[in-house]
């Protein structure tokens, strides 16, 4: 949700920031915008649209100078995705340059307050307030201090922001401010960066910096200070990011999407590597919740949204079967508004790629303050969300750049089974072996996935022929519930396509209406083994829709020969326990989604109306 890069240093700032909005784009890409800062000399160029309509212009007509610099890329909230609403944006005498992540709630009061000073504004947005702002607290301090000035403006602002700002008056300096809005620093030798994602200064430095809440950093070539909005020192915390820029580059993909679906024997690998200690037990180092602390815990409440929520629903089936803990799952954006019942006993449970979904941080941080403990599940080191929870596991899935979120979800599956082994190990529910043969299980899974993959062929075939379908449906039962979600909504968000899921059971309850001649049915069949009934019910339901027209597409067990008769189109997955089965039978899902949506034309990697982090609620 926007991105945001700031460069100091010798190098050229203009393509620096440029280059490291290439690789935010994901963020949002409704607009582009750049400041560049020579002297007393503050230029801006801005364009609605893909960076590519910024780059034009920027090739057409180059700004005379360069020195420092800061750059954009927009997903709009207040103003129309258009040139004049794209960041940046100045004050009236075009000696303050202003981008923004998030939203400014009280924009309205002190636009009026502003108006009535004589501010003219220009756009629609909220960020214009911003550098109104700052240069009438810059006229009124009179000490050119843009820091100072950005303080005493962040203390006014209520909302979730990250300010980044230049002034004329000082050009070595970018100021910048964040409050539930990301920002990280870049330390490079003699100059520095800033960004919403280490992702844009990658290929300068792997040195970074985490910003805490309600902070003020100012940036020059050869220093970064902190302070709080009262312009006291404040702690960072400096990391190494253990990364490099290739695993952000396609790769000779054409899309991040399809990259990153192969990348999934790889991530799942990653994420279970060194889980098991020399004596056998598992071990979650990251964990920082006792054992004592865990065996306290009566009830788990999982919050999430979009894919991570489908994870969090499958998590639920075997964290209850592995735990017998009480387990409910809710998506973020509802949770802290219906009253929750929570206590020290109760264990949150964050699930979050990003780290930075501002519905699922809200939620967070309203559990903390019932009492609850929050464990994250996360796959971007430092973010907002594990650094407020009492708890993190991170996935290692690497860098995710396509919007639609693949090698994350089966992370965040194998980071959820071992959360939920974990509990049944330190409350005592499973034998050791009983766990060591699932952990075993689970350290077969990225060559089971390998193996989707050689198999998908048909599966791309199949969706280039129904990229002229108006309604997709999907069904399944126990996990494949969540999983038929998950198939929905990637077809949704890449193929901009009508698709619902269902529980299968439920389709005789209403939805079975919807079913007409030639319809595509997307069925999740379970395992036969150990949920032989649900088996036997799901190829039921199969012949039930199709003997009213529908065109099923069945994903099932190899050598599963009770379907075989009712698909129209069989998709084969290998054999493995039931409540591991997600992690096969999503792929096929992806990879339809992608390649129905190619075949349409759309861009995988950035669909439309989407950003990657939503950083608003
Ligand atoms: O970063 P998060 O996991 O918190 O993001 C949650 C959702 O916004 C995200 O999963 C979204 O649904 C994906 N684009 C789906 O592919």
């Amino acid at each position: 949700m926007c991105g945001i890069v700031g460069y100091v240093g010798p190098q050229p700032a203009l393509e620096v920031v440029v280059d490291g909005l290439a690789r935010l784009e994901y963020r949002g890409y409704d607009s582009a915008g750049v400041a560049v800062l020579d002297g007393g000399t503050l230029q801006t160029e801005k364009r609605a649209g893909k960076l590519a309509n910024l780059r034009r212009a920027l090739e057409a007509s180059p700004p005379a100078a360069d020195g420092i610099g800061i750059g954009h890329t927009r997903w709009a909230t207040h103003g129309a995705p258009n040139d004049v609403n794209a960041h940046p944006h100045v004050d009236g005498e075009r000696r303050v340059a202003v981008i923004h992540n998030g939203i400014i709630e009280n924009f309205a009061a002190l636009r009026v307050e502003l108006e009535e000073r004589g501010c003219k504004f220009t756009s629609e947005t909220d960020t214009e307030v911003a550098a109104h702002l700052l240069s009438t607290e810059l006229k009124d301090r009179g000490d050119g201090d843009l820091a100072a000035a950005m303080r005493a403006v962040c203390r006014r602002l209520e909302g979730a922001f990250t300010l980044v700002a230049m002034y004329a008056g000082d050009p070595d300096l970018i100021v910048a401010a964040r409050r539930n809005s990301p920002l990280v620093v870049g330390r490079g030798d003699g100059e520095n960066f800033l960004a919403s994602d280490v992702a844009a200064f990658i290929a300068h430095t792997r040195d970074a910096v985490e910003l805490g809440q309600d902070q003020v950093v100012e940036l020059r070539a050869g220093d970064v200070r902190v302070t709080d909005y009262d312009g006291a020192p404040a702690p960072v915390r400096e990391y190494h990011v253990d990364w490099d820029a290739s695993a952000a580059e396609k790769g000779g993909y054409e899309y991040f999407m399809l990259k990153e679906i192969v990348e999934q024997p790889r991530a799942l690998a990653d994420t279970l590597l060194g889980r098991v200690a020399a004596d056998g037990t598992l071990t979650l180092d990251e964990m920082r919740l006792d054992g004592a602390e865990l065996r306290e815990i009566h009830k788990i409440v999982i919050i999430a949204c979009g894919t991570s929520y489908h994870a969090g629903m499958i998590a639920k089936y075997a964290i209850e079967h592995w735990c017998r803990i009480p387990c409910e799952v809710e998506v973020a954006s509802e949770f802290r508004y219906r009253d929750p019942i929570l206590d020290r006993q109760t264990l949150v449970i964050a699930i979050s790629q990003s780290g930075e979904s501002m519905d699922t941080l809200m939620a967070v941080r309203y559990a903390r303050e019932q009492r609850a403990r929050v464990l994250a599940i996360c796959n971007v080191n430092g973010s907002t969300i594990p650094r407020e929870s009492d708890a993190v596991l991170y996935t290692h899935a690497g860098p995710e750049v396509g919007v639609a979120a693949t090698k994350t979800f089966l992370t965040q599956l194998a980071a959820c089974y071992l959360v939920g082994l974990y509990l049944a190990q330190v409350r005592g529910h499973k034998y050791g072996d009983e766990i060591n043969a699932v952990i075993g299980q689970l350290a077969h899974m990225p060559e089971q996935v390998e193996k989707v993959l050689g198999t998908v062929d048909p599966v791309r075939a199949l969706a280039r022929s129904l990229a002229g379908a108006d309604t997709v449906l999907f069904l399944g039962r126990h996990v494949g519930f969540p999983v038929a979600m998950e198939g929905a909504l990637k077809l949704k968000e890449l193929a901009y396509m009508h698709a619902e899921a269902f529980a299968a059971g439920e389709l005789k309850h209403g939805p079975i209406a919807l079913i007409e001649d030639g319809l595509p049915v997307v069925v999740v069949v379970p395992s036969r083994e150990g949920r032989g009934v649900l088996h036997d019910k799901i190829v039921s339901n199969i012949q039930e829709i199709r003997a009213r027209g529908a065109r099923t597409v069945v994903i099932a067990e190899e050598g599963d020969e009770a379907v075989r008769p009712f698909a129209d189109e069989l998709v084969e997955i290998p054999a493995v326990p039931t409540l591991l089965q997600p992690i096969v039978s999503t792929v096929p899902l992806q990879v339809f989604a992608c390649e129905l949506a190619l075949a349409k034309g759309n861009d995988v990697d950035q669909p439309r109306n989407l950003a990657k982090s939503v950083t608003v609620e």
